[in-house]
């Protein structure tokens, strides 16, 4: 396993599987790696003849710079976890001005409306930070397919978008959420919770399951109460978002159409560690 720092360095070490017409799986990651990664990897790694891991906190995708500081960085931990793969598995961490070619910022996108829902509402110029880097990796890793986790479920649908208006040839797979055994989806950012924290933090998976469980019952307007209802008997956990949308343009339900699917999302905050989850609802 090698971890290639420069653009050039791994686009060199993946040009034999490109003139060999092997096929090449692209995990694209933040780091501080925990199983919900590993998951991509593992399934990138049996349906690919290698895989290209880029660990890069990508400064552009950050509205605040509190959040982008405080950011867990793993990477020795992250190489130890990967070492496992018997495979062909690349790192790829690059350094920002090489991945950027010297010009650190955003190109602006509109993904058919998409990124002004839910995270793109709350995180101004996320969504054009995510297609930036993403479209920067695309061109020099050159992947057959890329896996994301239905844990960022926009972030997935925004993906999709992008190799449509990009024109890539990648195929973009989703993947299912790892949870902990608590049910708490695996993030990075559990990293920067205490035991406590953690504790409190299962009560964003709890909601999730029960709006599940009463979606056939109840209204979208009593679902949306009673998911605030939950946040609001746990002051420990401030509600950002709750909704309900449609799987396919994210936009917020009103009402129920027997055609369509829908998910639900949560982002709240325990002290300033924002989290996110959601969960399909029928
Ligand atoms: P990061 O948060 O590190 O996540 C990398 C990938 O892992 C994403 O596709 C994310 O959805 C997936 N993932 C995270 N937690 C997961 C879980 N519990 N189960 C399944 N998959 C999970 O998302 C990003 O980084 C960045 O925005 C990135 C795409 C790398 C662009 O910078």
């Amino acid at each position: 396993m090698k971890i290639h720092n420069s653009n050039s360095s791994l686009k060199e070490a993946l040009l034999p599987f490109i003139k060999n017409r092997k096929s090449i799986g692209f995990v694209p990651t933040m780091g501080a790696l925990h199983i919900g990664h590993i998951s991509l990897v593992e399934q990138a790694s049996i349906e690919n003849d290698c895989v290209v891991v880029s660990i890069f906190v990508n400064p552009t995708q950050f509205d605040n710079p509190n959040d982008l500081q405080k950011y867990p960085r793993a990477i020795e931990n992250d190489i130890a976890l990967l070492k496992r793969f018997s495979k062909n598995i690349f790192i790829f961490s690059p350094n920002a001005l090489d991945l950027y070619n010297q010009n650190i910022n955003s190109k602006s996108y509109h993904f058919s409306g998409i990124e002004n829902e839910m995270e793109g509402k709350h995180r101004i110029g996320h969504f054009d930070g995510v297609g930036t880097v993403l479209n920067l990796f695309f061109r020099i890793v050159k992947p057959n397919k890329a896996y994301l986790g239905e844990k960022d479920f926009q972030q997935l649908q925004i993906v999709k978008k992008l190799v449509e208006i990009e024109n890539l040839p990648v195929k973009i797979i989703g993947c299912p959420i790892i949870r902990e055994s608590s049910g708490l989806a695996m993030s990075s950012r559990n990293k920067r919770l205490n035991t406590d924290q953690l504790n409190e933090a299962i009560l964003i998976y709890k909601t999730l399951l029960k709006v599940k469980e009463n979606f056939k019952l109840l209204s979208i307007l009593k679902l949306n109460q009673l998911a605030e209802k939950e946040f609001k008997n746990h002051p420990c956990l401030t509600l950002e978002y709750f909704e309900i949308a449609d799987t396919e343009t994210l936009k917020t339900a009103i009402y129920k159409s027997k055609k369509k699917k829908y998910r639900a999302f949560i982002a709240s905050f325990i002290d300033d560690v924002r989290l996110i989850d959601n969960i399909a609802l029928n």
